[in-house]
């Protein structure tokens, strides 16, 4: 990948070379591949990396005396700083290795859950989580006897702030809010959401998922108690995720899941568990995938967060408009601040009907409710077309993507 120093901004053609897959066919069409919010598709670098590691450099970590272990341990240890980096979090020990953001945050909600949530107590939510952040709540409600509160969200997907301020009390001990919504592309105003939490004495958990592929994150400036995120969606591996926990809570809160790795000592009558981050990383982590994700960081600094920002959003307004100008179609979400994510529905067509026709053209999108039902619940739609872009995406493939749109349109209409 070689940026483009004239404009300070990469030379996508470039960059789309570092993405062997984007040279595939599907169904005899170059792939058109707007499902990133999904999964992002991997650069030759990480793919390179992961390569390397299980030709190489193959051994496990924290467990050996060996030049193997302790060389993969040494390059495991230097991904969390990089992911430290990358976040600005004060302590390389605040970033803890786990499955995804699904297992970020259901760790987040069991241990803290166990060790502060009491019955009467109140969780907030706001109506535009994915599943992964609600299910792991509710399931704390239930089995601490609390009550789950959920800030509404207004018709064009922007949270509802003077609700959010009613809804804070005495009762709140933890509010868990996306950054970035998977379904409408909502950019919210976490900032804001964490300094009136922080005058309550509340902790902020942000799901991130959808936030870390497209903006610079900075967890020292939000002030975050938490922020999850995977990093299969910014382009690195399938399968691991990194919870960032200031250190207070991190220290005070009770291990999640327990074996080999997280402990000092174990006898029959008692275990004393390490410190962190080790406290947290039961059994063999995915090595390779933490490696992984150091290289994708790596790919991503390259590029420069801000620069991919910039890209990324001329493709959601020039998509934007483009969409709004065939008739039938209502854009859900249409927040005044959106990632690349854009969603859909036409004329009470069924979206899959949809995306089984674009697919026929080489164009992936996804189709369904996105793991947020109460969300579409909300705007009165079974489920949405969704397109969501990446820098690696180009104008012209938008182009295609709307001739393929309006092709399956005059087929189902
Ligand atoms: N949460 C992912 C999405 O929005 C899978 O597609």
């Amino acid at each position: 990948m070689l940026p483009n120093t004239k404009n300070n901004i990469f030379s996508v053609e470039q960059v789309r070379k570092d993405f062997p897959i984007l040279q595939r066919s599907i169904h005899s069409k170059a792939l058109v591949y707007f499902d990133n919010g999904a999964t992002t598709q991997k650069p030759q670098q990480v793919i390179d990396t992961l390569t390397q590691y299980y030709s190489f450099q193959n051994a496990n970590i924290h467990r050996g005396v060996h030049s193997l272990s302790q060389e993969i341990t040494t390059l495991y240890e230097a991904a969390r700083v990089q992911v430290q980096k990358h976040l600005n979090a004060a302590h390389a020990h605040e970033i803890i290795f786990t499955q995804g953001t699904t297992d970020s945050i259901n760790l987040v909600a069991y241990s803290y859950g166990k060790k502060y949530i009491k019955s009467g107590d109140e969780i907030m939510i706001t109506t535009m989580e994915h599943h992964s952040n609600i299910i792991p709540w509710q399931q704390v409600c239930e089995d601490r006897g609390a009550v789950l509160k959920v800030i509404p969200v207004n018709a064009i997907g922007e949270l509802d702030l003077e609700a959010f301020e009613q809804l804070l009390s005495q009762k709140t001990k933890i509010i868990a809010v996306t950054h970035v919504s998977n379904t409408l592309g909502t950019i919210n105003p976490i900032k804001y959401i964490i300094e009136k939490a922080h005058q309550n004495n509340i902790p902020v958990l942000v799901d991130g998922a959808q936030a870390t592929p497209h903006l610079k994150v900075d967890v020292a400036d939000l002030n975050a108690d938490f922020y999850c995120f995977s990093s299969h969606k910014m382009y690195g591996p399938t399968g691991v995720g990194i919870l960032y926990g200031k250190e207070k809570w991190l220290e005070e809160m009770p291990p999640y899941q327990t074996g080999g790795g997280v402990i000092e000592t174990v006898s029959f009558e008692r275990t004393k568990f390490a410190s962190l981050p080790l406290k947290f990383e039961a059994g063999t982590p995915h090595i390779a995938g933490g490696i992984g994700t150091a290289t994708a960081i790596d790919y991503l600094n390259n590029l420069g967060m801000d620069a991919v920002a910039r890209y990324e959003n001329e493709l959601l307004q020039y998509a934007t408009i483009q969409l709004l100008a065939i008739e039938g179609v209502k854009i859900i979400g249409t927040a005044s601040k959106k990632a690349s994510v854009i969603s859909f529905v036409v004329n009470g067509l069924h979206p899959y009907d949809i995306g089984m026709i674009l697919d026929q053209q080489g164009v992936a999108v996804r189709t369904g409710h996105h793991c947020t039902q109460p969300l579409l619940e909300y705007f009165k739609v079974p489920g949405t077309v969704r397109v969501s872009f990446s820098f690696y995406n180009t104008k012209a493939e938008i182009d295609i993507f709307v001739l393929a749109l309006n092709k399956a349109l005059k087929m189902l209409l």
